[in-house]
Order: structure tokens, then C-alpha cells, then sequence
């Protein structure tokens, strides 16, 4: 069966071509982002001038013909509600003119799975960090299938963090890759508030700091500071949870997983405790219709699609309330 998979929750329009496990096709268009940040509704207008392109370029790269298509899957959440607005018409749509199932996927499952995937792991404790989310998960069977929150951010996602800093800053492109590529020649480490409350953690009082004392230090060695001390705060929490559960794995993904660094501080902490450490393809960290497909394919085997008239978005959709399947 070959399936396809929208995501759409935020800046990205992916669409993803699966066919048993293998991943096909995976196009996207990215929504670029300036220095009033991401706007919902204007980045909707963006979804919805490319998806069908996206749609037809995706379908084209796979070689296979629209007839097929088995089933589709759409991010139901979370996100920001116009843009999944988009990704929910573009799927139902498909769902109506092939006449095939539909299922909503969990933006967050879709990452995680991802990593498990291309990672070749069974249960890690997963590190999911994002520009919305940032959160320590362990796949937990009761009361049914769902990624368990062991850990999270009391405030914001680290990517947003990282993200809003480079736009105080001033920083060209303002995202927190920016951050991530100046933070490569940073030499010297300046201290910076460590915020850590078990498996928790808060990045606010950080950022602040960080933008106070922006004048003071080159850009590289603030951003060096500034990452080494978030990244820090999420490898100790990570860490803790993987001696919590005895889990022999770790998997870091979702957009802030991009970073170099941010893997190598992970595959260094897990390594120290004899665990394996995996994660998947950038492609597949940044947000991406692929992700989204495998998820469905996986869900449409255990015929859980819904009826057309049932599907849709939730824009605050926890991941613990997602059933997981295998
Ligand atoms: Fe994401």
C-alpha cells in the first residue's frame, strides 16, 4: 500500500509517499520567516497557494500514479489552527477524489517514530525539541498505547527560544539554526541560567539573560553560551530519565534535533551508560510529510481511519492522548 502524508502545522507544507516502511517521496515548500516571526494566518495563504504543487511534485517523485494510493494521513496536531486548517482540506480532499481512508496523526508521533525508525530502535526514551515543543517521552502500554510525558518545558519550546533570541538579536536568518552555526565558532562560555527542576526545565529566564548581555560578547560566543546551557539543561534531564526507566535506548528528534551539537552532547551522554543512541535523517528531524505517512501507514493497518465527516484539527493535541501503534 502506498500512503500519503500531509503535515502542515506550522511554517512547513510536506507531503510524504509511503509504501511498507519505505519512504518514497518526501517534498516540501518552507514558509519564510521574518522579523515580525510567524503570523498564522499569512503562513496558511502560503500552504494553501503551494499544496497542491507539493502534492503533485510528491506523487511524481514517488512514481506512482494517484490511483495507487491506498490511504492518507494529515497532522491533526499540534500546530497553529489555520495552517492545519490547510493540511486537513489537502487531505480530505484527497480522501474524497481517490475515495481511500483517512487518519490524523500526531505531529509529535510522527517525529518520534521517525527517529525510532531510521534509528533501528524499539522503545528509547525519546527527546522531542521543537520551536512548540520540548519534551522527554517513554512509550507506556496503560491504559492504552501512548507516549508518557516524563519531562517538559514549563515555558517554551526550546526551538522557539532559540528562534525568538536570533530575532532580539537581530540575527539574519532569525532562526535558531542561525544560532546553532554561529554557536560553532564560540570559544568562550559565559554563564547563563540553568533551569532544571527534576525532569522539567524552563528557557525563558535564559533567553532573557542572554539578550541583556548581547552587547558584551561576540554573537559567537553568546550563542555558543546560550546552546551549550540549554542543550546542557536537556541532556541532564534526558539522563535522568533513562536511569529512571532502565531503557538501553535514546533518540533525540523534531526540528532543534538538526543540530550537530545537540546530537553529539545526547550520543556522548547516552554512550556513557552502555545505551544506544539513534536518531533520523535531517530531513526527517525538520518537519516533513514523510513522517506523518509512515505513521499512517501504520495506523491504516489497524484500520483506524475515521469518516471524513469526524476528521479534524486540534491545535493544542497532547501527544499522551494519541494512541500509538506498531
Ligand atoms: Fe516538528
Amino acid at each position: 500500500m502506498a500512503v500519503i502524508g500531509i503535515e502542515s502545522s506550522a511554517h512547513t507544507f510536506g507531503v510524504g509517499i509511503v509504501e511498507d516502511g519505505k519512504v518514497l517521496a518526501n517534498e516540501k515548500e518552507m514558509y519564510r520567516i521574518g522579523t515580525e516571526g510567524m503570523i498564522p494566518n499569512d503562513v496558511a495563504e502560503f500552504h494553501i497557494a503551494n499544496s497542491g504543487t507539493v502534492v503533485s511534485r510528491a506523487i511524481e517523485k514517488a512514481g506512482v500514479s494517484r490511483k495507487d494510493i491506498t490511504g492518507v494521513g494529515y497532522t491533526r496536531g499540534p500546530g497553529m489552527g489555520p495552517c492545519l486548517h490547510v493540511g486537513l482540506l489537502s487531505a480530505k480532499t484527497l480522501a474524497k477524489r481517490l475515495g481511500i481512508p483517512i487518519v490524523p496523526v500526531h505531529h509529535g508521533i510522527g517525529h518520534i517514530e521517525a527517529a525510532r525508525h531510521f534509528g533501528g530502535m524499539k522503545d528509547p526514551v525519546a527527546l522531542y525539541v521543537s520551536g512548540g515543543n520540548s519534551q522527554i517521552l517513554k512509550l507506556d502500554a496503560k491504559p492504552f498505547a501512548h507516549y508518557r510525558v516524563l519531562g517538559e518545558t514549563f515555558d517554551i519550546g526550546v526551538g522557539n527560544m532559540l528562534d525568538t533570541f536570533a530575532r532580539e538579536i537581530g540575527l539574519d536568518p532569525a532562526w535558531g539554526s542561525t544560532v546553532d552555526r554561529l554557536a560553532q565558532s564560540g570559544r568562550k562560555y559565559v554563564e547563563l541560567p540553568y533551569s532544571v527542576k527534576g525532569m522539567d526545565f524552563s528557557f525563558t529566564g535564559l533567553m532573557t539573560k542572554a539578550v541583556t548581555i548581547a552587547d558584551t560578547l561576540s554573537r559567537e560566543d553568546l550563542c555558543f553560551s546560550l546552546e551549550q546551557t540549554a542543550f546542557s539543561m536537556l541532556c541532564e534531564t534526558t539522563e535522568r530519565a533513562l536511569l529512571l526507566t532502565n531503557s538501553g535506548e535514546v533518540s533525540v528528534c523534531g526540528g532543534v534535533a538538526q543540530s550537530q551539537k545537540l546530537r553529539e552532547m545526547m550520543e556522548k551522554m547516552a554512550k556513557g551508560h552502555g545505551a544506544k543512541f539513534g536518531c533520523a535523517p535531517n530531513e526527517f528531524n525538520a518537519d516533513n510529510g514523510g513522517m506523518i505517512a509512515l505513521v499512517a501507514e501504520q495506523m491504516l493497518r489497524r484500520n483506524l481511519d475515521v469518516a471524513l465527516d469526524k476528521c479534524d484539527i486540534e491545535q493544542r493535541y497532547r501527544i499522551e492522548n494519541a494512541q500509538v501503534v506498531r
